[in-house]
C-alpha cells in the first residue's frame, strides 16, 4: 500500500508589494516547508518572450513560444526555482521591461494553464507556501489554508522604491485585477492580513495565527 498523500499547500495571495514574498519566505522558513514563487514563473515566461522579440500582446506569437521552450522548475535551499531552456534568469526577473509587460503575458489563458500545471506539481514533493494571485482561488482551491495579504498603497510604493524597482505598481495591480482569466480575488475561504503595521516577524506571527485558526496543527512555541 503506498503511503497517504500528506503534503499540503499555503495559499498567499495578494496585490504587488503587499509584503507577501517576504511573508512566504519568513514562513515557510519557519514552518520548514518549500516556498514557491509563482510570480516569478510568469516573470519567466515574461523575459523569455522579451528576449525573443515577441510581443506581449502577441497572443499567438506567444503560444507558439510556450510550444517549443523547456521549462524546468526546482527547489533550492527550500526556494523553488526556474530555468527556461536551461537558463536561469536571475535578476532580469525583476527588470523595468519585466514589470512593464508581465501583466500583458499572465493574461494570456494557454500562459496560465501551462504555469498553473506547473506550480500544482510541486506538491508531489513537497508541503508548500506558494504565493501569487490565483493560488487560493485557482491553483489550490481546496486548500482549507488561505490567505490575502494586503498593504496600504503607499506603504506598498515604499516598499517597491526601497528595493529600488521603478514600478507601477498601481497599474499592475489594476491590469492583475480586472483580466478575465484568475484575475486577482481574495479567495473564498481566505483571510486577509494586512501588512502595513507589521513587522516580518510579527507578520509571521499573524499569520501562524491565522493557519491555526484554519486548522493547520501547529505546536506552539
Ligand atoms: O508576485 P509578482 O509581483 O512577482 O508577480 C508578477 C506578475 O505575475 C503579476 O503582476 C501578475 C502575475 N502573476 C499572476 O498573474 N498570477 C500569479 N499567481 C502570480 C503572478
Amino acid at each position: 500500500m503506498s503511503a497517504p498523500h500528506t503534503h499540503f499547500a499555503i495559499a498567499l495571495d495578494g496585490p504587488a508589494a503587499s509584503g507577501k514574498s517576504t511573508l512566504a519566505k519568513n514562513l515557510a522558513a519557519r514552518l520548514g516547508l518549500v516556498m514557491v514563487n509563482s510570480g516569478a514563473m510568469y516573470r519567466a515566461v515574461t523575459w523569455k518572450a522579451l528576449k525573443e522579440n515577441i510581443s506581449p500582446s502577441d497572443n499567438g506569437a506567444v503560444v507558439e513560444m510556450l510550444g517549443r521552450i523547456t521549462i524546468t522548475t526546482g527547489v533550492k535551499e527550500n526556494l523553488s526555482t526556474i530555468e527556461i531552456d536551461g537558463e536561469d534568469p536571475g535578476d532580469a526577473l525583476r527588470s523595468e521591461e519585466v514589470n512593464a509587460n508581465v501583466s500583458a503575458i499572465s493574461a494570456i489563458p494557454e500562459v496560465r494553464v501551462l504555469l498553473v500545471n506547473l506550480q500544482r506539481d510541486y506538491l508531489q514533493g513537497h508541503s508548500i507556501v506558494m504565493e501569487g494571485r490565483d493560488i487560493g482561488s485557482v491553483v489550490f482551491p481546496d486548500t482549507p489554508y488561505k490567505i490575502y495579504v494586503d498593504a496600504a498603497e503607499h506603504v506598498r510604493a515604499a516598499r517597491r522604491s526601497q528595493v529600488g524597482e521603478i514600478d507601477s505598481v498601481a497599474a499592475r495591480d489594476a491590469a492583475d485585477s480586472k483580466r478575465n482569466t484568475s484575475p486577482l480575488v481574495i479567495a473564498e475561504g481566505a483571510t486577509v492580513l494586512d501588512t502595513s503595521d507589521h513587522t516580518i516577524e510579527s507578520g509571521v506571527d499573524a499569520a501562524i495565527d491565522i493557519l491555526r485558526q484554519q486548522g493547520l496543527p501547529l505546536s506552539r512555541p
